[in-house]
């Protein structure tokens, strides 16, 4: 009987999870969409119509998705021919982005440039180097910009960086004074580090050598970036979770050199931490106060400063900040792009940029970096989707949404009239055994469920991609005990059933 309560419970409990809210005293509260946290992204990238009934960039401004299916897609860099490399950090991949040649709206593809490396995050190219941050190492390899090639071998050229834990990835960049800086998350959610290298920035030559250790008290500072007109730096950073829905902030940060900014003693505008504050009242006192603070659990990722991008006037000498969302909160908060702007007394102000990734508590995307294309135009990785967002000034008017994703041919082009149809009053049943109904007609919905009408599925989808949609369902959607057939006869009843009439 116990064992059954205990069955009973977990189920529940891990199914709530999944379900991704779970009624918990607030600091407790997770709220997220946690199979993607968990296992990288593989959820569809929106369709035209979820991205013109939710998204939002400012009047002037196109937006389509350039690159989709990219799974645990993280960190983005610009190539000088108008490449873009991306790090897929739990598969350990560089990949190469390829530009938009062939003028289709879209990336013409993806190739692999690094694999089997340790969680790569950090990209920067310089020199003919591309310098790749794994999570306890710095390395580079020759690259040829015009050509997106590698030559020679990868080089770990810094070693023994503290990896791994909570914060795992390493943020890389050049300074204007040219040396390489390099962010290294806190081991925790709040602690003493073993390592005083850990919750801060370290620098190094080019050439690997000469680490010196230049901020602490960084609880995780993901993204930075240099002023243009100031040569400050500036870096985001999270603050840290179980102290309630809406404290402490996140921050941006003006980084100096040797500063300490807070952490674990001190969250926010110095305000004493509850757990390791205590008879530590002279390194709160020393303490840098944020330069600006997001909202609490917002998680600021990725920070670029308007350089080279087409913008309005108002616009100009502002940051993108790309806010990835809170997972430690009872209603979702951040999941957007806003822009900072300094004003003329010293003060930051925060307005929205790209929004529409989270609406109503549902989400369908988290951004994780801001570049700027040779293009002008500003591309934003998104880690939830696996998708390459664009967003440019002056290409289809006021705010009007453009997609750039071209139809492609029949999915079911290659499947005889007679199989198909036979899968089709196989995958019907099946529809019809597993109560997808349920959650997808309004018509059959079971009372107080949020219906998700399955409107045309291609060209998001082809077959392959359906079946992949069953192994790893976006939640709440229930994973399914279907054999391989069972989905394949599904995938072609659901691309038959949502079929538009051109086919
Ligand atoms: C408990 C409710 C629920 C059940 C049962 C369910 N789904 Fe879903 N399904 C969803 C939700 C909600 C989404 C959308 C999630 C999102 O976009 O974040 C979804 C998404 C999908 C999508 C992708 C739609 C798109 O436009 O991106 C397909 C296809 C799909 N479901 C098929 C099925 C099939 C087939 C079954 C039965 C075997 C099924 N679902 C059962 C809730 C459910």
């Amino acid at each position: 009987m116990i064992r059954k309560i205990l069955i009973v419970v977990t189920v529940s409990l891990i199914t709530a999870i999944v379900s991704c809210n779970v009624l918990l005293p607030e600091r407790f509260a997770i709220n997220a969409p946690i199979a993607s946290m968990l296992f990288g992204s593989s959820n569809p990238a929106p369709s035209s119509d979820i991205i013109d009934e939710r998204f939002q960039v400012p009047e002037g401004f196109g937006l389509s998705l350039f690159a989709t299916g990219i799974d645990n897609l993280r960190w983005l860099h610009t190539t000088a021919a108008g490449d873009f490399v991306a790090t897929r950090s739990r598969a350990g991949e560089v990949i190469l982005v390829e530009r938009d040649a062939n003028g289709d709206g879209q990336s013409d593809g993806t190739t692999v440039l690094l694999s089997d490396l340790k969680q790569p995050h950090g990209i920067e190219i310089a020199d003919g180097w591309l310098y790749i941050a794994e999570t306890d190492a710095l390395g580079r390899v020759r690259f040829d910009e015009t050509t997106g090639e590698l030559s020679g071998s990868f080089d770990r050229i810094a070693t023994g960086i503290p990896g791994g834990g909570n914060h795992w990835s390493r943020t890389i960049a050049f300074g204007p004074d040219g040396l390489l800086y390099m962010s290294v998350g806190s081991s925790c959610n709040v602690c003493e580090e073993e390592d005083p290298r850990r919750a801060g920035m370290l620098r190094f030559n080019p050439d690997g050598s000469g680490e010196e250790r230049i901020a602490t008290g960084l609880r995780n500072s993901v993204g930075f970036d240099w002023q243009p007109d100031t040569g400050d730096l500036y870096a985001t950073d999270n603050g840290r979770d179980l102290l309630g829905d809406d404290f402490p902030p996140c921050e941006l940060n003006k980084i100096e050199v040797g500063g300490f900014y807070g952490w674990p003693v001190a969250n926010g505008d110095n305000i004493v931490d509850p757990d390791f504050g205590d008879g530590q009242e002279d390194r709160i006192a020393s303490a840098k106060r944020p330069a600006h603070p997001f909202g609490a659990h917002n998680a600021p990722l990725g920070i670029a400063f308007v350089k080279n991008a087409r913008v309005p006037d108002a616009l100009r000498g502002s940051a993108l900040v790309a806010l990835h969302g809170s997972w430690n909160r009872t209603r979702k908060d951040g999941y957007k792009v806003v822009s900072l702007s300094w004003q003329p007394d010293g003060s930051i102000t925060e307005t929205d940029f790209f929004t529409g990734f989270l609406v109503n508590d549902e989400v369908v995307g988290r951004p994780v970096q801001i570049v700027e294309g040779i293009d002008g135009a500003f591309y934003i990785s998104d880690d939830y989707s696996g998708s390459i967002w664009r967003v440019a000034y002056g290409e289809s008017g006021s705010g009007n949404i453009q997609l750039g994703a071209p139809p492609t041919g029949d999915p079911l082009a290659g499947i005889s009239a007679s199989d198909r149809s036979g899968l089709v009053a196989e995958g019907a049943a099946l529809y019809e055994t597993h109560r997808c109904a349920t959650c997808h007609d309004a018509a059959q919905a079971a009372p107080g469920v949020a219906v998700k009408t399955l409107v045309t599925l291609d060209p998001r989808f082809d077959i392959a991609k359906l079946e992949a949609l069953f192994n790893t369902p976006p939640p709440p959607m229930p994973i399914f005990s279907l054999s391989a057939e069972d989905k394949r006869a599904l995938s072609v009843y659901l691309l038959d059933m949502t079929a538009t009439p051109s086919h």
